[in-house]
């Protein structure tokens, strides 16, 4: 049969799990991730390769299939491409990275494989997701294995380590976020998003988080305690900093600027002409709210960020109430944020002049279309996760209906274009393997809710908060109860 030929709701299904068998990449005989996209109709570039990001929603599927070898190679074999020496050459990867994606190569009869640090993406893009996404995803196959020792293995505990050397190595600013420079997330383009943008603060967060449970105290103690320290000083500045509702809205309204020293309201020095407070008002639901964008000096970004808001849901960096009135936000918004192909990327699109000067004239991130508020079914999964957990299922299954629709008959595109996303990505590849993955695992976690455990944590203990914020790192020893 044709991947495509009968479109009922269980051949959409179907054919979903064919393609995500076709887009399997192998290794020496065994299977080691999937390809970004198997779209034969137009010139492959890198979409042939296993990128870490795209990886990590088949990786999901995979291990809630009991297909566990596939993660297993996969996380074994990008460990080894991870960069161990310290190096202080430029156009050479940091020590700790992981790829952005590698892909199988053969010379004379011998596979091995080539990993991209950015090297070779279009603008020389360093991916900063990748090494947050490969821990979350490690602690992830733990779970679902009910098994840490892979975890637990010395070159595990090295690669972790190396990773969180990186993440929170000092640098050039004292904020809790990590400073990171633009495209370095699945967002890979030049879209403003340097500085503090929430995706990676929330990644950050999840991958702080995955570290603590899997590294051994003995031999690590410095970094635990690092992490000890960072945990509650980062969520407590996402918590404060980044949230909008219709009250911080009135009090980011009447702040003052300029102001000097410790007693400082305005703490970024925000200047209220750079926000639009105006469409904001009109926009803000009375019982909604969201994480914004990005926050550093003078910045508050007020775009809404998809990814960011659902996995701070998920990894429980938003407070109860804050999650709720994100779901609330999503509910009363609807056709801006879901409309017609679940779900935007960012809200809204940059047009005009800031189109212009933000994303540099890039003609696929044209107003409405790819990274500048394009559809991407991927962030369904995420949709769904928030939904299991806030208990606000019900709009998880109006998001998959939609996308059920039309997601097959389109044959899986990469993304949508237009306000409502009603039109195929202008350049979309099809059979996009993390749409594919998207949908599955979206309708994977509304069937069994408890899946949700691979990717959620529990609230951050209050008296871990509380006794981290005490000691300086160093001085106490977190290991010892
Ligand atoms: C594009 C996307 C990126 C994705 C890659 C492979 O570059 O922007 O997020 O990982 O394609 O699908």
């Amino acid at each position: 049969m044709q991947i495509n030929e009968l479109l009922t709701d269980e051949n959409i299904e179907e054919g979903a799990w064919k393609a995500l068998e076709r887009s399997i990449i192998y290794y020496q005989g065994r299977p080691i991730g999937t390809v970004a996209a198997y779209d034969v109709s137009i010139e492959a570039l890198n979409y042939d390769q296993c990128f870490i990001r795209d990886f990590v929603s088949s990786a999901l599927i995979f291990l809630l299939k009991g297909r566990t070898d596939i993660v297993r190679n996969f996380l074994e074999e990008t460990l080894k491409l991870q960069p161990k020496e310290r190096q202080l050459d430029a156009y050479k990867p940091g020590r700790g990275l992981i790829p952005a994606s590698f892909k199988v190569v053969s010379n004379n009869g011998q596979e091995y494989l080539e990993a991209d640090f950015g090297e070779h993406a279009i603008a020389r893009v360093t991916p900063v997701d990748s090494c947050l996404w490969w821990i979350i995803l490690l602690r992830a196959y733990a779970i679902a294995t009910k098994d840490f020792s892979l975890a637990h293995q010395p070159e595990f505990q090295k690669g972790i380590r190396l990773i969180m050397e990186i993440c929170l190595a000092n640098r050039f600013d004292m904020y809790p976020t990590l400073l990171v420079p633009d495209g370095a997330c699945m967002i890979d383009r030049r879209m403003g998003i340097y500085g503090h943008p929430l995706e990676l603060q929330v990644l950050f967060y999840a991958a702080l988080r995955a570290a603590r449970e899997m590294l051994i105290c003995q031999g690590n103690q410095d970094v635990v305690a690092a992490i000890d320290n960072r945990l509650p000083l980062l969520c407590a500045h996402i918590r404060q900093h980044y949230w909008i509702d219709i009250n911080r809205l009135n009090a980011i309204y009447r702040f003052k600027s300029e102001e000097y020293g410790k007693t400082a309201v305005n703490l970024f020095n925000i200047y209220v002409d750079s926000l639009p407070y105006y469409e904001l008002d009109k926009w803000l639901p009375r019982k909604g709210g969201y994480l914004a964008g990005n926050v550093g000096p003078s910045q508050l970004d007020t775009r809404f960020f998809a990814l960011g808001n659902l996995m701070a849901i998920v990894s429980d960096l938003a407070t109860e109430e804050q999650s709720q009135a994100i779901m609330t936000l999503i509910e009363d918004r609807w056709d801006d944020l879901v409309g017609d192909m679940p779900m935007k990327i960012c809200f809204p699109a940059l047009e005009d002049e800031e189109y212009r000067i933000v994303t540099g004239c890039d003609p696929k991130n044209i107003p409405w279309s790819y990274h500048n508020a394009g559809s991407w079914p991927v962030l369904m999964w995420m949709l769904a996760a928030a939904s299991v957990k806030t208990n606000r299922t019900s709009l998880a299954r109006k998001a998959i209906e939609i996308a059920q629709a039309r997601l097959g008959e389109d044959e899986w595109p990469e993304y949508y274009d237009g306000k409502k996303g009603r039109l195929i990505g202008k350049q979309a590849r099809k059979y996009q393997t993390w749409s594919i993955t998207g949908f599955l695992l979206a309708k994977e976690l509304m069937a069994n809710p408890s899946y949700l455990q691979l990717v959620s944590f529990d609230e951050l203990p209050p008296e871990a908060v509380s006794r981290a914020c005490e000691f300086e790192i160093g001085s106490v020893d977190p290991c010892v109860p």
